[in-house]
């Protein structure tokens, strides 16, 4: 119930609306009766001052660089937790107990096989097809395969089908990497954890063992955890968006990945470690930094800047401090890329644009250079965020569809073309 009103005056009249809190964060406006009452619309391209729904799921303080998922802060969930677990706490709200915990990871570990005949699907891509085209592409298909989970008003449905979408993920997106660089696909073993086998089956091949790397499974997992949900982000946006219309849950989450795959969003990570490689030295790094900071160059430096963060992104200082874990578990002492990362992040920091700007590295900054270090090529980059973000997907449209208050998401407009006007016959054009 609100406790508090906001006035608005407009064409000479005086409107009240609901005022409401929540646990934390920004007090909301509730401007649902706005048009009903006063014939105009709010106007918020971007939406930078719109809250979408009510979530108990993720908050996020931009100001202090906070991120809790179900109240948790994400570095403890990522130093002492397990991707599957924080795959629990999204869907069910509570971290899970022992006997919970053992039989979430059973039914995801027995789902990770796919329809062999999704096999085929794969072999109507190009060989040098970007990995999340074919990602779009295979897991809108999936509706095609599981009809028995796409009934959305079915909660035992609804269950089985983001069981599947976890569970299957790394298996497809192992698979498009497979197709992608001209081996065979790997099949899921039962033995191993999520990261483990997700990591086997991107890099064992037939012709000798694999043995999993742990310090690099438990990098994997923590990258997982970092990605896994972010609030009301653009691609859990359009999940919530198309799951609005009742579209079934493998449309959806199609329909995020598209959304992802964008530079300005998940396919950051991508561009970021690009443009590291084009920066190539340290001595190149005063010129980018003017470019960054050119209105009239359309360059960004990508993995800087967030729209809700305004301070450091918790999940860049762990991505940083797991970076340096896995080129030091490899060996690697002198990638040139990381020097010049560092260096660019010393030189932004305290550089009056990007300060007064309030532009920090985001998680995107240092991902590319420690996926890369553990053997993905760049175009595999926004795959595996989508991978992780899929349990962030899922657990937002899984709350969507069982808020009572949900409708289809219908946005409207400021019309700036022409009035109604006359058609005009060709021979008087
Ligand atoms: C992700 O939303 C989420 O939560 C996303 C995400 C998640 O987990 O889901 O966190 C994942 O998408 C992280 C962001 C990855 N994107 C990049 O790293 C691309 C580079 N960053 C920018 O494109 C930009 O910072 C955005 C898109 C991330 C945010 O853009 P906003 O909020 O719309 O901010 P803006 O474009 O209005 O920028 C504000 C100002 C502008 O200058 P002015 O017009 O005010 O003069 O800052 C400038 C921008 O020109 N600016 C940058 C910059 N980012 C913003 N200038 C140089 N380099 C940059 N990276």
């Amino acid at each position: 119930m609100s406790d508090t009103k906001a006035k608005l005056a407009l064409g000479g009249e005086s409107y009240e609306f609901d005022v409401h809190s929540g646990t934390l964060g920004p007090d909301v406006i509730d401007i649902s009766s706005l048009y009903a009452s006063t014939g105009a619309f709010t106007y918020d391209p971007g939406f930078t001052s719109t809250a979408s729904c009510e979530s108990d799921i993720t908050f996020i303080d931009g100001e202090k660089g906070v991120l809790l998922h179900r109240g948790y802060p994400i570095d403890q969930l990522a130093e002492k937790g397990s991707f599957l677990e924080t795959c629990y706490l999204l869907l069910y709200g509570e971290l899970p107990n022992k006997s919970q915990m053992d039989d979430f990871e059973h039914r995801v570990t027995h789902h990770t096989m796919v329809h062999e005949q999704m096999n085929r699907f794969f072999t109507g891509f190009r060989r040098d097809a970007h990995p999340m085209a074919i990602m779009c592409g295979v897991i809108g298909a999936m509706s095609a395969f599981y009809h028995d989970s796409t009934d959305i008003s079915d909660p035992r449905q609804r269950m089985i089908a983001s069981l599947r979408m976890i569970a299957k993920m790394p298996t497809i997106a192992a698979m498009a990497y497979k197709y992608h660089v001209g081996q065979p696909f790997v099949y899921p073993k039962n033995d191993l954890s999520y990261s483990a086998n997700f990591l086997r089956m991107c890099f064992a091949v037939p012709c000798e063992e694999y043995a999993v790397n742990p310090v690099l499974a438990r990098a994997m997992d923590r990258i997982f955890i970092l990605h896994a949900d972010h609030e009301q982000n653009a691609s859990t946006s359009t999940v919530r968006l198309a799951g609005s219309s009742g579209a079934n849950p493998f449309a959806c989450i199609a329909a995020g990945i598209a959304c992802l795959w964008g530079p300005a969003h998940g396919g950051a990570n991508e561009a970021a470690l690009n443009m590291l490689s084009e920066i190539g030295s340290v001595d190149q790094i005063p010129e980018y930094i003017d470019r960054a900071k050119d209105k009239n160059d359309p360059f960004r430096l990508m993995g800087f800047g967030h729209r809700v963060y305004k301070n450091y992104d918790p999940r860049a200082k762990i991505m940083q401090k797991t970076c340096h874990e896995v080129l030091g578990e490899l060996g690697i002492t002198d990638d040139p890329l990381l020097d010049v990362a560092m260096e660019l992040e010393k030189i932004a920091l305290t550089d009056e644009y990007f300060v007064e700007k309030k532009l920090y590295p985001n998680i995107d900054f240092y991902s590319g250079i420690t996926l890369k270090a553990l053997g993905f090529p760049t175009t595999m980059f926004t795959v595996l965020f989508a991978l992780a973000r899929t349990v962030g997907w899922i657990a937002q449209w899984k709350e969507m569809i069982e808020d009572p208050r949900q409708k289809i998401g219908r946005p409207r407009q400021l019309y700036t073309g022409a009035p109604q006007r006359d058609y005009v016959p060709m021979d008087k054009r």
